[in-house]
């Protein structure tokens, strides 16, 4: 799909990632939406790239129901979704200080598994409802955001790991849900970038995860995640998928 003059909602688009999205997106053309819980942020954001922001908790069904609503009566059907809204928290299974802690669990599942899912179904009804944009037929595409976490997490990611392998695990099922309407579904599985969630790692966990990384050397940028957004819109046999970002990162006995 050319985003050029297209409808694209981005969940967690004020900061890192989705904001690196929105500021790719945005250069081609597209007319990016921000969803994301911290509303000061979002518009801060929003204002930086001239793009618009709706107030949204993914996490909140309520909230997603009004964001989506927002969007369709004010500017018409969302033909992209960039799902990268995200927590994470530090906490080990249980260890001689006590046991991990259940709302921490399910509010990474919450925020990270059921909020992407819930943002899903309700893009996929608008594109579903609207007309297809090419001889294809196609109406629309869905980019989930998981990470390499959901396939290899470092101890005390328990909870993470797990939000990002349902993610990963919804990509395939999703797609063939959708794929009679003309949409696709992607998940990028991101390695180690430097985003504000990841300023709350200390630096030397950065160094030596750093180290792991066999090229290139450093960590990604948001504007290079968000080329790869870019080109999973505009090539159409990517469906299905998940595609890792990583430098070739594998988090092995970490
Ligand atoms: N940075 C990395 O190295 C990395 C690696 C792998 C995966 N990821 C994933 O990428 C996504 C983006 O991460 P980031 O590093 O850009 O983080 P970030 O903290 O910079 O951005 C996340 C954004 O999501 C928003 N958000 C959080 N909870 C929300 C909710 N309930 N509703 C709406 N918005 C909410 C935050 O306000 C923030 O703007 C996350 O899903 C994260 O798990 C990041």
């Amino acid at each position: 799909m050319n985003v050029n003059h297209q409808i694209v909602a981005i969940t967690g688009g004020a900061s890192g990632l989705g904001a690196g999205a929105a500021r790719v997106l945005s250069q081609a053309g597209a007319q990016v939406v921000i969803l994301d819980r911290n509303e000061s942020l979002a518009q801060e954001t929003a204002k930086i790239l001239g793009t618009t922001a709706i107030a949204c908790d993914v996490a909140n069904e309520t909230s997603v129901l009004s964001a989506f609503e927002k969007i369709l009566a004010e500017l018409g059907p969302v033909r992209v979704l960039l799902n990268a809204a995200g927590v994470d928290v530090i906490a080990k299974t249980a260890s001689r200080k006590g046991i991990h802690s259940l709302d921490d669990f399910q509010h990474m599942l919450n925020v990270n598994l059921t909020g992407t899912f819930s943002c899903a179904r309700l893009a996929a009804k608008q594109m579903i409802d609207a007309e297809p944009l090419d001889d294809d037929g196609e109406r629309g595409v869905i980019i989930n955001v998981a990470s390499i976490a959901g396939y290899e997490s470092p101890a005390g990611q328990v909870a993470y790991g797990a939000s990002k392998a349902g993610v990963i695990g919804m990509t395939l099922p999703m797609a063939r849900d959708l794929a009679k309407y003309g949409i696709r579904v992607m998940t990028i599985a991101p390695g180690a970038f430097e985003t504000p969630l990841t300023k709350t790692v200390p630096e030397e966990l950065w160094n030596e995860i750093i180290k792991e990384v066999p090229f290139p050397k450093r960590l990604g940028q948001p504007d290079e995640f968000g080329a790869l957004v870019r080109d999973i819109c505009c090539n159409k046999m990517l469906n299905g998928e998940v595609i890792r970002l990583d430098g070739s990162l594998r988090m092995f006995n970490q």
